[in-house]
């Protein structure tokens, strides 16, 4: 969603606030607009769209000045117009924000009292107006801007530019991440590690509550309760915040081939020496000591959820339940005290998910994360992180980090199994050994691009389309239309193959394609009778399954792809890769934006 750039520099800072904001385009927006101070005067541009329409408007007419901030906006309130787009002035002040104010209507009915109107239909405008009215009574800005934080409800990151204040910038944090950069002579704010790696690798998280006062010397940071408090410095990994496309033509594509690389990097971290068996950082955890899990998550990272669910439940014998993190957090559902929580999130950030940990917070034994940013809120609020070490994801459509957080929940329905004494020692050894193998099987897969790409040319046609699976392959027939309809816009929907006759078979018709994911497992010979209903009523399927699977398969089916065989255990994290393929083919056949999809935001900060 929104990201948010500051920077207090020793050169003229538009060209590198414009840089920060490419690299935060990956987490969606919808027009952009920076903020400068030349001679102590404030001034700005914006633009609607893409970047590059403010990288034009800034040719035309450039911003001077070494203090500046800067903003993509992905519009909550408001229309994505030139009016609507930050950075917001009132007066001495121009503001950028992250997040929801959710009294906003109460803030302005108040203005309005004063004489003070609106001239845009954001929340944010009212945090520019009040902060002036502050200083108006006669505040010196950094008290204008704190007295206005005091009046805030919701979620915000903030940042504060003031007119006459060329070594000054304001940051606040609750509920929506924001990060101090530290420089020589300079100083920066980010939304994230990502946006300040050119600029810096020395990184201050901020924590919830803070408003930190930032100069050229340094940081100042307040605590909620107003005390002043000493963040940690920390190095970030610049390796890991590269956001170059590698040469591919998109990030989704480089990030779904990087994945036998990440997969084998996250099986680095987790098997002991021997390989036989999983390690967990810190104290660890004891399965055994656990009554239930209950998973909670939103979009893919749900879907991850619920395939690890079938893993817990048939290796580990364990009660799961599986949530979407949006419902669970309003519906007050009991958690016993034997219960494990787990929260599972690439970003680490995504409100709903956090809203969930902290609903679990005191109620459940543990709280247990599985995320992709090591120093994300949701990381940082868990009894014990684990991160999946995917690197950076950058394209909207989640891959390489699905994958690995499937084969990170996986050697955790594992070492559950061992825990509860549900698998011996050897057949767990069995299990990690194939495992290890995975990321060769997945490269294997990766060889069928081009046969995606041409089935993918196919599906491009349809206005609609149906995944189906059963058992393992069912969280994954979810996904894959989560996938094709975020990147491509076709709407598609994925059933349980079983639950096709009780509804949804009335939608087949000979313009129907049905993409059915099915390895010659246990199951195949029931899915297989789901697929035959489908093409008794002209539905056109399109068949992933194995060597024996296409063995047994009668003709009459429109499409089928031979996939590597793979140990059905892991069979939905090789399947992840069929159903990436084809999305990402059908979106570039269909010319959509496949990082950056319409209305979508990679890491989504408000409920
Ligand atoms: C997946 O392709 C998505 N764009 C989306 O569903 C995502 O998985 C969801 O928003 C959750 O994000 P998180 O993993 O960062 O919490």
């Amino acid at each position: 969603m929104c990201g948010i750039v500051g920077i207090l520099g020793q050169h003229e800072v538009a060209p590198t606030l414009v840089e920060a904001l490419r690299r935060l385009e990956y987490r969606g927006y919808d027009s952009a607009g920076i903020a400068t101070l030349k001679d102590g005067r404030l001034d700005r541009r914006r633009a609607v769209g893409k970047l590059v329409n403010l990288s034009d408007l800034l040719v035309h007419e450039p911003l001077a000045g070494k203090a500046g901030i800067g903003h993509t906006r992905w519009a909550t309130h408001g229309a994505p117009n030139l009016a609507n787009t930050h950075p917001h002035r009132a007066g001495p002040v121009a503001v950028v924000h992250n997040g929801i104010i959710e009294n906003y209507r109460d803030l302005r009915t108040d203005l309005a009292t004063k004489g003070i109107g609106h001239e845009t239909d954001t929340d944010t405008e009212t945090v520019a107006l009040l902060t002036r009215h502050f200083m108006d009574q006669g505040l010196p800005p950094v008290e204008a801007a704190k007295r206005t934080i005091e009046r805030l409800e919701g979620a915000y990151a903030l940042l504060f530019l003031f007119d006459g204040e060329p070594d000054l910038l304001v940051a606040a944090r609750k509920g929506s991440p924001l990060a101090v950069g530290h420089g020589t002579g300079e100083m920066f704010v980010g939304s994230d590690a990502i946006a300040l790696a050119p600029m810096t690798d020395r990184v201050t998280y901020l924590d919830e509550g803070d408003i930190a006062v930032v100069t050229r010397e340094g940081v100042t940071i307040t605590d909620e309760k107003g005390n002043t408090v000493d963040r940690p410095v920390k190095r970030i990994r610049i390796g890991n915040t590269r956001v170059d496309k590698a040469g591919h033509k998109h990030f989704m594509a480089k990030e779904i081939t990087e994945q036998p690389a990440v997969i084998g990097d996250a099986l680095g971290h987790y098997l002991s020496a021997d390989g036989r068996d999983v390690t967990l950082p810190g104290d660890g955890l004891d399965f055994s000591g656990f009554d239930r899990l209950t998973m909670v998550a939103c979009g893919t990272a749900y879907y991850a959820c619920l395939t690890a669910k079938y893993w817990f439940e048939q290796l580990a014998g364990m009660p799961v339940e599986v949530d979407i993190a949006s419902e669970f957090r309003y519906r007050e559902p009991p958690v016993t005290p034997r219960t494990c929580a787990v929260f599972v999130s690439q970003s680490g950030e995504t409100a709903d998910t956090l809203a969930a940990l902290r609903y679990c917070e005191g109620k459940a034994d543990t709280i247990l994360s599985v995320v992709n940013v090591d120093e994300s809120s949701i990381a940082r609020e868990s009894d014990l992180a684990l991160p999946i070490h995917a690197g950076a994801e950058i394209g909207v459509a989640s891959t390489k980090a699905f994958t690995c957080q499937l084969t990170v929940l996986l050697l955790l329905a594992l070492k559950a199994a061992k825990d509860r004494g549900a698998m011996s020692a050897d057949d767990m050894a069995d299990t990690l050994s194939s495992l290890r193998g995975l990321p060769a099987t997945i490269n294997h897969a990766l060889e069928l691009d081009d046969d995606f790409a041409k089935a993918a040319r196919r599906l491009s046609e349809a206005d609609n389309a149906l995944f189906l699976g059963r058992g393992l392959m069912y969280p994954l027939a979810l996904e894959g239309a989560l996938k094709l309809k975020e990147i491509s816009y076709i709407h598609a929907e994925a059933y349980a193959s079983g639950e096709l006759k009780h509804g949804p078979i009335a939608l087949i018709d000979k313009r129907m394609p049905v993409v059915v994911m099915a390895p010659r497992d246990a199951l195949f010979d029931k899915t297989v009778s789901n697929m035959q209903e489908v093409m008794a009523r002209g539905g056109k399927v399109m068949l992933i399954t194995d060597h024996a699977g296409a063995a047994e398969t009668d003709e009459g089916v429109w499409r089928l792809i031979e996939m590597p065989e793979v140990d059905p255990v892991l069979a939905p994290i090789l399947y992840a890769i069929p159903a990436q393929l084809l999305a990402y083919h059908t979106a570039v056949a269909k010319g959509t934006d496949v990082d950056q999809p319409r209305n979508l935001a990679k890491s989504v900060t408000v409920e």
